[in-house]
């Protein structure tokens, strides 16, 4: 029979210098009957197959959390075998590896393997078809971890931001500071995700002893613009900078992205029986630790 017990479990989150990993580094604490090994990129480089294998080899791994990502979207136009290396291949090689030194694995992909033409949240079994390079090395990345090992759990999110690392909130926070005004995109639409509720959410499907496998999607609740995101900073922080709309056009970046991304949530929160907060008041919790 399984020890269902979380007593000296060993939970491994790669990446763990990455917001993601850092909001693990903050759960460590609250979850302390397991035994977390937080693993930088420079202390294990996922795209060292021998590394990787030596690892879950000698730590007896319940859990492979991976956090580690190569996540800058317009410099994997250009770094492109760096972005295969780190979001695909790699990915294959920890679900291997997983399978075969029994450990669980769950992976973190994108809103970005879709191509932003729908009209509703999408769900998990609707069409793929990522419009930049990095959208398409995350599709590939869970298609391979797929291939080596069915028996997974795969978390695609969107727009990340945590009090760590760089992200839209603390970029907006300085901007605000800087200048009297600034025009922000008002015609992409997705939610947001608080990094924190994210590895939360994870360890609630780790603690259930409910590893149902499969594709999930996750997101704070709620369908914004990135205007709509920086507006709403803006007055929880009672800046007064004013937060201009502008178009995606207006802004041009070197990937192209999504202009809709909405995730719908419905599969991830009745499997694992969740409660997922609303994206202002996540935003709150990360803007007073900001502050
Ligand atoms: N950020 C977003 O808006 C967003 C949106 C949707 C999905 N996601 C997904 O969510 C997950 C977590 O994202 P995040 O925002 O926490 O990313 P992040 O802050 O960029 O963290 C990724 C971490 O992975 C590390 N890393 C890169 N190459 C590695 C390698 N070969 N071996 C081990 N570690 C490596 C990075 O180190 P260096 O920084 O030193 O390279 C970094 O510490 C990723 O899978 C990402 O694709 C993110």
């Amino acid at each position: 029979m399984e020890d269902d017990s979380s007593d000296n479990k060993t939970i491994l989150v790669t990446g763990a210098n990455g917001q993601l990993g850092r909001a693990f580094q903050v759960l460590e604490k609250q979850y302390s009957s397991y035994n977390f090994l937080l693993i930088s990129k420079e202390e294990l480089s996922i795209t060292d197959e021998n590394a990787v294998n030596d690892f879950l080899k000698k730590n007896q791994i319940h859990v492979c959390i991976n956090c580690a990502a190569y996540t800058a979207v317009d410099k994997a136009e250009i770094e492109q075998e760096t972005a295969i290396a780190v979001n695909a291949t790699a990915v294959g090689i920890l679900a291997r590896s997983c399978k075969i030194y029994h450990s669980k694995f769950i992976h973190i992909s994108t809103d970005y393997v879709f191509d932003g033409k729908g009209i509703k949240p999408y769900t998990e079994n609707d069409l793929t078809n990522p419009v930049n390079f990095y959208g398409q090395t995350k599709l590939n990345g869970e298609q391979i971890a797929l291939q080596e090992n069915e028996e997974i759990i795969i978390i695609r999110t969107a727009w990340v931001y945590s009090s760590f690392g760089n992200n839209f909130v603390k970029t907006m926070l300085r901007l605000m500071k800087e200048r009297e005004s600034i025009g922000v995109v008002s015609d992409q639409y997705g939610c947001p995700t608080y990094a924190a509720d994210l590895a939360e959410v994870i360890m609630k499907i780790i603690e259930s002893n409910n590893f149902v496998a499969g594709i999930y999607h996750y997101s704070n609740k709620g369908k914004i613009s990135w205007y709509d995101f920086a507006k709403e900073i803006a007055t929880q922080i009672n800046s007064k900078c004013v937060v201009n709309p502008i178009t995606t056009s207006q802004f041009p970046t070197p990937a192209a992205r999504p202009s809709y991304s909405v995730l719908d949530t419905t599969k991830i929160a009745h499997t694992f029986n969740l409660d997922i907060p609303e994206w202002k008041g996540s935003l709150q919790k990360c803007l007073t630790l900001l502050q």
